[in-house]
């Protein structure tokens, strides 16, 4: 095991990137083992529902149905698909790009909440949008303020987002920190990063100590949002630790991850693990 990484802080990570050494030092860290009883024993609850209560989204398209319960990957019974990008439970991983890689939702609304983000990145699927309105007030009550930083990308904007890490930082290093096109959760609106009112520490280690990612870690569960890449979970999701990454996996879901302790998707869902691209 790493000496520095036991378990490692998150200043240290911070002076990682400080000092320019770039997020591929901590590949020779070894993540915290996930916790007993998690994997691929995890079968979400049948009785599980997707949705928080919706509120008034200004929808700019129609809402969709729910979606139809099916089959897990896995074989195990499920009520919604892995693999249907506009179920609640998808994965998408380095090992699992949507299908079809130019996927785009037919339900996509403009949350009423507070954004930094215009165009395409303002938007979200209904349901999400719904959940996260719900979630911004809720902090807003506590006093921890909110701002969705970037939501939907499509395709288009994907490429575009990742070829500029690619030019930033080599396409090794970009890799860790965002999907290919094809491979993103922001390209199916079940998935949206946030900031906090000042925008301290925007998309920077540093978030993870700010109010407003405190909550939303402590409280997301109760909307049905998780944090989709945890600290130190990148052998299993292929990302460093994004703090401000939301992923909408409905209440009971996200509930029961935290209730049971498993961190990542692909833990619960028993999906496998996705380091890199096949
Ligand atoms: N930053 C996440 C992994 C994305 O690009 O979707
Ligand atoms: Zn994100």
């Amino acid at each position: 095991m790493c000496q520095d990484c036991g378990p490692p802080s998150r200043r240290s990570f911070a002076r990682f990137l400080a000092a320019g050494t770039g997020l591929t030092v901590l590949t020779a860290c070894t993540p915290e083992a996930p916790k007993a009883g998690t994997p691929s024993s995890a079968v979400p609850p049948a009785s599980t529902s997707p949705s928080a209560s919706p509120t008034a989204a200004r929808a700019t398209v129609a809402a969709r149905p729910a979606p139809s319960p099916t089959k897990a990957a896995a074989g195990k019974p499920s009520r919604f698909s892995l693999t249907d990008p506009t179920s609640p439970w998808l994965i998408v991983n380095k090992h699992r790009p949507l299908a079809p890689a130019d996927f785009a939702p037919a339900d996509l609304v403009r949350p009423a909440v507070a954004t930094t983000a215009s165009g395409e990145a303002a938007l979200l699927n209904s349901t999400t949008a719904a959940a996260a309105e719900a979630m911004f007030a809720a902090a807003a009550a506590d006093g921890v303020a909110l701002v969705l930083a970037s939501g939907y990308r499509s395709f288009a904007a994907q490429t575009a987002t990742y070829n500029s890490h690619v030019a930033a930082r080599g396409q090794a290093d970009a890799d860790t920190a965002s999907a290919r096109p094809g491979y993103s959760e922001h390209q199916t609106g079940w998935a949206f990063d946030i900031a906090d009112g000042g925008g301290a520490c925007g998309f920077q280690p540093c978030f993870a100590d700010q109010p407003t990612a405190v909550w939303v870690k402590a409280n997301g569960h109760r909307f049905g949002f998780v944090v989709r890449y945890p600290w130190m979970f990148h052998p299993i999701t292929g990302y460093y630790y994004e703090p401000w990454h939301l992923r909408y996996v409905g209440v009971e879901a996200a509930s029961d991850m935290l209730q049971k302790g498993v961190h990542t998707l692909e833990e619960y869902f028993g999906a496998g693990a996705a380091p890199g691209y096949a």
